[in-house]
């Protein structure tokens, strides 16, 4: 082998080791690209060598070329393809297709100088049973099409991969997931995620739930002549809705035992701001769906709905306002010798892991009841404080106090009986009577507030002898 020769195969070999590199960088024979439908999609051909003049085709029919200036041939995209002049200027040729056809499935070449590069466009369509904002309680299907060859998982909105568990339903071999009972706690995005050896594609789905939180019972306590306030929090999308039209809201009521609830009063969402009804003097509703009553009565307990209709359906969530009173019989000071029997009296019957407890504030007697009664009496003639509380699982929900007063025994009123006092003497004895009688009622006055003095859900625990269930604990 001469010099030359020599010279030209090392040439020959650096050109192949050029065209072999080429090759391997562009023309990925088979590269597979996943798009949706609907969305755009970015075909890459890249060659470092060239600057310009491309042609991409979607089989034998020109999408888009560039000779000196950019053409549209007659392939069904050509309209909605697109090559960027800057990055062509860097030997970048990708081809940009914009919104997805299903047609749009197929094989495209990109052919710069002499190389040609091929692409596979695999085109999905994500679907969902509803695209609307959706309501607490409902269901929704998310669905992608079978293509064969591909692997699809999906993740919920915190990115934790869905098994078909609890409200979750995986479907036609996992190609459909659904999501029944919606909650609120189900807004956010969810994910599908396809796979196949050679490419891949993560679909996000948003998922707008509109509802209340703590849908589950809640119970609200507390005793007669006290405040309760609760309210009926929904997610931030309530400050959406504001402003969306037809959005009709009302409070409604039923008592313990009534089966149809009542409206007290109902309010929209027009002109952009929600729309309050008249308050009324023991119930006010305020705009973020509050409910206060200042100072509650007996007949006040019962179950408060607050539902909220749209034109896709309404949503709801009942709160239970449950109500203690206590009384005693002889109402005022208790003579010597005389009972009084003590009432406490729950708006409902005591729950399942409850009990119902009067007891002697620092004393020894008590009385209880179990699940299932709705009052507990004693008969005491013991002065002083007394507690009624529910407690359940060692936890105070409610108590109400009441005060025991002995009645004065002495006349406090003295007979005034003097005859021929002088005028002074009068005056002074006219004085010490009024102080008198002044510091009775002063001190009436203050036993009447110690009464009336109302403590709730008081981290005070006990235990109730049950032996006492049934009677009345006597003094
Ligand atoms: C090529 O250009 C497209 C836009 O047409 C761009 O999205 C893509 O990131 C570019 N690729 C590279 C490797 O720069
Ligand atoms: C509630 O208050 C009213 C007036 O303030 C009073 O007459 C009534 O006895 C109180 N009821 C109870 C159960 O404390
Ligand atoms: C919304 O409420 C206002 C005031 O209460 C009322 O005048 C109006 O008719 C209501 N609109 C609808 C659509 O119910
Ligand atoms: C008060 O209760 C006690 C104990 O039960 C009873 O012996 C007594 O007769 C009762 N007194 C009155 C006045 O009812
Ligand atoms: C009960 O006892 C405690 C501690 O001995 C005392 O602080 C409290 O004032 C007493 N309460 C009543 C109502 O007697």
């Amino acid at each position: 082998m001469g010099p030359s020769s020599l010279v030209a195969n090392s040439i020959l070999a650096v050109f192949s080791a050029m065209q072999l590199g080429l090759i391997s960088a562009m023309a990925e024979e088979g590269t597979t690209v996943f798009g949706v439908i609907g969305e755009q999609m970015i075909l890459p051909c890249t060659d470092q060598a060239q600057k310009d003049d491309v042609t991409w085709k979607y089989n034998d029919q020109v999408v888009i070329q560039h000779r000196g200036r950019v053409l549209k041939g007659r392939a069904p995209m050509a309209s909605r393809s697109e090559i960027n002049m800057h990055e062509m200027s860097k030997g970048n040729f990708s081809l940009k297709l914009l919104k997805l056809e299903k047609s749009d499935n197929g094989t495209y070449s990109c052919t710069v100088g002499a190389t040609k590069v091929k692409i596979k466009l695999q085109v999905f369509e994500a679907t969902r049973s509803s695209s609307e904002s959706l309501l607490q309680g409902g269901n929704l299907i998310l669905r992608i099409n079978e293509v064969p060859g591909t692997t699809v998982t999906w993740s919920d909105n915190h990115r934790g991969s869905v098994t078909a568990t609890g409200r979750r339903e995986l479907k036609n071999s996992g190609h459909h997931l659904e999501i029944k009972n919606l909650q609120i706690e189900d807004s956010g995005t969810w994910r599908c995620h396809i796979k196949s050896p050679s490419a891949s594609l993560t679909i996000p789905y948003e998922v707008k739930v509109i509802g209340f939180h703590n849908l589950n019972q809640e119970t609200v306590y507390t005793a007669v002549n006290s405040s309760a306030n609760f309210s009926y929090q929904m997610n931030n999308i309530l400050q959406e809705m504001t402003k969306l039209k037809n959005i009709r809201g009302a409070l409604m009521w039923k008592s313990e035992g009534e089966s149809e609830y009542r409206e007290k009063f109902n309010f929209n969402f027009s002109s952009g701001s929600l729309r309050l009804p008249k308050q009324m003097a023991n119930l006010q509703f305020t705009a973020n769906l509050q409910v206060k009553m200042p100072k509650v009565q007996f007949q006040d307990a019962g179950w408060y709905r607050c539902q909220l209709t749209l034109k896709q359906g309404s949503v709801k969530k009942d709160i239970h306002l449950v109500v203690m009173k206590v009384s005693a019989e002889p109402v005022g000071p208790l003579s010597k010798g005389v009972n009084v029997t003590l009432l406490c009296k729950l708006s409902v019957a005591v729950p399942a892991m409850a009990q119902l407890l009067w007891e002697h504030v620092n004393g020894t007697e008590k009385a209880c009841q179990g699940p299932g009664d709705t009052e507990v009496k004693v008969k005491t003639r013991s002065v002083g404080l007394w507690r009624c509380s529910l407690s359940m699982n060692n936890s105070k929900m409610i108590s109400t106090e009441y005060t025991v007063v002995e009645a004065d025994e002495q006349n406090y009123v003295p007979i005034w009986a003097g005859v021929g006092v002088s005028p002074v003497l009068l005056l002074l004895a006219g004085l010490s009577i009024f102080t008198c009688t002044a510091r009775q009622r002063r001190r009436r006055r203050a036993e009447r507030m110690v009464r009336a003095r109302r403590d709730l859900i008081e981290r005070r625990t006990c235990q109730c002898q049950f032996q006492l269930k049934n009677g009345y604990s006597n003094a």
